[in-house]
């Protein structure tokens, strides 16, 4: 009965040129991809302190998995509160700077679940255009009204507030963002919030572990809350969010999406502060993240490509789906791999190459990806 319905939007995603197929991975080393035999250089990954392939880190999961086993078998209100993991979420928070933090399974879940959970109809939450999808999702299940303000402009934002008035608000942004990689204004978020005083939200899931001193991300002045993956530059799985202490007894009483789950296991508990030793002590790898980052956006202004980035994700504008989708094939063919970011992710019409760098990159990859990239783009230009 819904066959020919999906078969039908199927068809029309093939023919608007944003048909998903991922190529299949048999495996990661670094900063490379295997697909099959061939080894390919990755710029698609959000290992950016390449630690998550990393003898410490591998030794360390496993030595955790032997002691204290692989699952924790429960959610967490009912038999997986481990004392591990109430340990490993107060080190966090130490770490960050919070009062207190919740572990979720995956960072999608953290931005759903609070922020679902922490509103309600009449509630205000004003926005950044271009928070990932996860939060967008949290915040239409709350049921608040919501606002969304330019991508960036802390102008627009001001603007917002000045006319929802003197209730009280909630906000809800990045610090770096995961598709544009350009950096929030904390200074300007913190003059906001002293005048309005709403409550902020703050993701920083493409931050922590990669930027700020020793790893602690940038928007610490500005966050009520925080939230962290563990997925990107910390190198495991999970996420985590960084928060006032009486928030944390109230997700763990009606986060759905913390309650009815699986809790990540102790030994994930146990491998995450093991991590946070690593992190602290990642600032050479925080320098060459830094290095290949700058030199990547250099490279390709210096080369005439119209590029943004702050830090280690560039984007790459490309403009039409099937032509982003053309560039990355051919990179491909090259020996090099870069996702091509399309509608929703990004706007429509609005296809980016997103390049994500990590600490491995050296000077070489970096070189061999501009004049790669430049030999793709004269191919194509060629061939009409
Ligand atoms: C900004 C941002 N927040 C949250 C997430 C979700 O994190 P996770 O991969 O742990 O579900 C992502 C991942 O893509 C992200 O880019």
């Amino acid at each position: 009965m819904f066959e020919k319905r999906f078969a039908r939007q199927l068809t029309s995603q093939r023919q608007a040129g944003l048909y998903r197929n991922p190529p299949q991975i048999t495996r990661r080393e670094g900063r490379y991809v295997f697909f099959g035999d061939r080894k390919v250089l990755n710029f698609s990954s959000n290992d950016y302190l390449s630690l998550s392939t990393s003898r410490q880190l591998r030794r360390s999961l496993a030595r955790n998995v032997m002691k204290y086993g692989a699952s924790s078998s429960s959610s967490r209100l009912v038999s997986a509160n481990y004392s591990l993991i109430g340990r490993a979420e107060r080190e966090y928070a130490r770490y960050f700077g919070y009062e207190d933090a919740v572990f979720f399974p995956s960072g999608y879940q953290t931005n759903y679940g609070v922020l679902s959970t922490l509103f309600q109809p009449k509630d205000r939450i004003v926005f950044d255009k271009h928070i990932h999808a996860s939060s967008v999702k949290g915040i239409r299940a709350s049921g608040a009204d919501f606002y969304g303000y330019r991508h960036g402009s802390m102008d627009h934002l001001k603007k917002r507030l000045e006319t929802l008035g003197p209730d009280q608000a909630a906000v809800v942004t990045e610090s770096l963002f995961s598709m544009d990689g350009d950096l929030l204004d904390v200074g300007a978020c913190c003059e906001l919030k002293k005048r309005f005083g709403f409550f902020c939200i703050i993701d920083e899931a493409h931050a922590f572990g990669a930027i700020g001193e020793k790893g602690r991300g940038i928007a610490r002045p500005a966050a009520d809350a925080a939230v962290g993956t563990f997925g990107k530059a910390l190198g495991l799985f999970g996420a985590f969010i960084l928060l006032p202490g009486y928030l944390k007894e109230y997700l763990l009483n009606f986060a759905s999406p913390l309650i009815y789950t699986t809790s990540l296991p102790p030994a994930h508990a146990a491998t995450a502060m093991d991590l946070l030793e690593m992190i602290e002590q990642a600032d050479d790898r925080r320098q060459q993240l830094f290095d290949a980052g700058r030199l990547m956006k250099e490279s390709l202004v210096r080369e005439g490509f119209s590029v943004q980035g702050d830090a280690h994700i560039l984007a790459l504008q490309v403009g039409p789906e099937d032509r982003a989708v053309e560039v990355s094939r051919r990179l491909m063919e090259n020996g090099i791999f870069a996702f091509p970011a399309r509608f929703p992710t990004v706007p429509l019409n609005r296809a980016i190459l997103r390049i994500g760098l990590c600490a491995e990159h050296t000077e070489q990859d970096v070189n061999f990806f501009v004049e790669t990239l430049k030999r793709v783009y004269g191919e194509i230009e060629k061939s009409g």
